[in-house]
């Protein structure tokens, strides 16, 4: 007979899921339990219909906050059985199993989770010892996803700077990001959305969120600026919502390896999604397969503030308001 989980245990979970890094910190999952199976729902109610519109980034998310899930598991002393789901709600159910004891790996890891956020700001020096920057890319190369430190930086300059100037003057994208940062909507009640302190000034215009009085440096400097930080690309097989949701697990397993050896960073999607940006990013750079997201990490030059989060309430459904699909 396996235990279920007793309410204690339930908050470690509720906690480590809320704590996942989320596009504009939309927060977009919930759990629903029933004795020993947790399964991660996604919210698509939660729309971005400028930065997010195939909601790819709504399921990086749900996969980010899915790596969170499993390190609390273990960190409970629980086995558990991780079966994603390709459509539907769910997108992946959790079957707790036997107790099993916890591996000073998955234990760093999940301590690493409350140390993690995003580090918007530049960094102290970009030299990352070789050992710690492979640990970095072995973290993140599991099945179907490909972790690859960018070449061609002169190319990458030239395709963030265009993607900098479109997304500055795109009255329609700045609307919707103006209305998920901090100030614009009484955050502070809210426990979503981005804190107007986390979108740094100086840091490399690519580095946070593009907005109207983000300035854009020649494509020269931006080349230089890029060479100064550390870069992962994260590549899947293929592009459907299993994909994206491996490379969102895969991205947060390489965040807290880096928060656990002292490293920040911050992730990039933005320029992902405008038309053709991706495919020219393959092109140019010669990727092996099909970018969801760029990483930039290093050593913290100055300390970041951690984001709100929702009520650990509305995490759950309330009764009988989902079914399992
Ligand atoms: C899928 C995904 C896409 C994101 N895209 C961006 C982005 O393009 N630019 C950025 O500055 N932050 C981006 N972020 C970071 C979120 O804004 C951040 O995780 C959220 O505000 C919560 O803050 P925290 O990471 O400090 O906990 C992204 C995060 C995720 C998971």
């Amino acid at each position: 007979m396996i235990a279920a989980l007793t309410t204690e245990q339930l908050g470690v979970l509720a906690r480590a899921v809320s704590r996942a890094p989320s596009v504009h910190n939309s927060q977009p999952w919930q759990l629903l339990v029933r004795g020993t199976e947790v399964d991660l729902l996604e919210r698509r109610e939660v729309r971005l219909r400028r930065h997010d519109p195939s909601g790819r980034d709504r399921l990086l998310s749900c996969g980010a906050a899915l790596t969170n899930l499993e390190l609390a598991v273990h960190a409970l002393g629980r086995d558990c059985h991780v079966e994603p789901r390709a459509d539907g709600d769910v997108v992946a159910a959790v079957t707790l199993g036997r107790p099993r004891a916890t591996s000073s790996r998955d234990y760093l890891l999940y301590q690493a989770i409350g140390r993690r956020r995003s580090h918007r700001h530049r960094f102290f020096h970009n030299r990352v010892p070789t050992a710690v920057h492979r640990a970095l890319v072995a973290a993140g190369d599991t099945t179907g996803v490909h972790v690859v430190v960018p070449g061609r930086l002169d190319k990458l300059a030239e395709l963030l700077g265009f993607a900098t100037r479109v997304l500055r003057d795109d009255r329609g994208y700045q609307r919707e990001l103006e209305g998920w940062t901090a100030h614009a909507h009484g955050w502070d009640a809210h426990g979503d959305g981005i804190a107007e302190g986390a979108l740094s000034p100086e840091a490399l215009p690519v580095a946070g969120l593009v907005r109207t009085v983000t300035p854009v440096p020649d494509d020269a400097v931006l080349a230089d600026r890029l060479a100064a930080e550390n870069l992962l690309i994260f590549c899947t097989d293929g592009d459907t919502r299993t994909d994206h949701l491996a490379a969102g697990a895969a991205l947060q397993r390489v965040w807290l390896t880096a928060a656990a050896k002292a490293l920040v960073g911050s992730v990039l999607t933005q320029p992902l999604h405008l038309t053709g940006f991706r495919a020219r990013l393959v092109s140019e750079l010669a990727l092996p397969g099909v970018p969801q997201a760029i990483f930039r990490f290093g050593y913290p030059a100055v300390p970041a503030a951690p984001s709100p989060r929702l009520p650990l309430g509305e995490l759950f459904p309330p009764p009988g308001s989902r079914s399992r699909r």
